[in-house]
């Protein structure tokens, strides 16, 4: 009999969750820590469904949690993290093999994950269950960069925001960049168009500003708007350390370069299985 067991997260407090991812991503290529506010907007922000998401259990102790997130037909693996002893040990592939076929009985179609490139050990278990890659995901960084703009951003509203990147946005963006996540964001953060681009920063007063979203119409798309966009978005909050997230798509990162971003080492796979 397998010494592996799932129980429902639900069954469990925020902060054991949260305390467990902590110590499943001990050792990992960015440093995580997450309290219970970080896991509530994740849950939030990212649909994560604590019903389907699970804790894995060897011998009795809890070894390892996986985040489920859920949207009509599909979830996605928005998290998963084995204690730094029981890894290279079989748990991550009985976790996935079990999560696939849990997703399969509810009538999920397909599954959505992202994986750091450099990750050997995830990229290859995510392929053995038969993950398949869609694109690579870069992320970018800038620290005070100069920009002389006289555009004039003008704020909008979030929500507005998320309904153009559903209308105008590529069907299949990663999970966080889509317009149903783009939606659950809430001030600080802000929204600004100039003419018909769009971006969503975290809160712009903090010396580090994430970009969360960057837009331009399809109709004014191959006009160079996303650059002076970006310059006057840098002019409008100088002295900034500004980072755009590695779940970008490769193609449409052309834009960061050109206002001068340096590429981060990490850089992620979006990978998809068909249920
Ligand atoms: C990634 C992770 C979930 C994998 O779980 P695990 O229990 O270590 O996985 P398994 O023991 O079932 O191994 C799965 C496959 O990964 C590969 N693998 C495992 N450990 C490895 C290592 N140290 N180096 C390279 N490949 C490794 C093997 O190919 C293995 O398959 P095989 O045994 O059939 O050859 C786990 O290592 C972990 O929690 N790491 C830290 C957090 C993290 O990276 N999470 C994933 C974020 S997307």
């Amino acid at each position: 009999m397998s010494l592996f067991f799932f129980r429902s997260a639900s069954e469990f407090s925020i902060s054991e969750i949260a305390d467990l991812l902590t110590r499943g991503f001990e050792g990992y290529f960015i440093p995580i820590f997450v309290d219970d506010t970080t896991l509530l907007t994740m849950m939030r922000r990212d649909g994560i469904d604590l019903t389907e998401s699970r804790l894995l259990f060897k011998d009795g102790e809890p070894i390892g949690v996986a985040l489920i997130a859920r949207r009509g037909w599909t979830s996605r693996l928005a998290a998963m993290g084995i204690v730094s002893h029981s890894r290279s040990n079989g748990a991550g592939t009985w976790a996935m093999q079990h999560l696939v076929e849990e997703a399969r009985m509810r009538g999920d179609r397909e599954m959505l994950l992202e994986v750091i490139e450099q990750n050997t050990a995830g990229v290859k278990l995510y392929q053995k269950v038969g993950f398949k890659i869609v694109r690579r995901l870069l992320g970018y960084k800038i620290e005070n960069p100069s920009a002389d703009s006289k555009d004039e951003l003008q704020e909008v509203d979030i929500r507005e925001l998320a309904r153009l990147v559903t209308y105008h946005g590529l069907k299949d963006l990663p999970w966080q960049l889509s317009g149903a996540s783009i939606v659950q964001h809430t001030p600080p953060a802000r929204a600004f168009r100039l003419h018909d681009a769009y971006c969503l920063i975290s809160n712009p007063e903090a010396e580090h500003v994430s970009i969360a979203s960057v837009l331009v119409k399809t109709s004014s798309r191959g006009a160079g708007l996303s650059p002076v966009l970006m310059r006057a978005l840098f002019a409008r909050f100088p002295n900034k350390t500004w980072h755009v997230p590695a779940i970008y798509p490769e193609e449409i990162c052309a834009v960061f370069d050109e206002v001068g971003m340096r590429r981060e080492d990490i850089s992620q796979w979006q990978m998809a299985l068909t249920l």
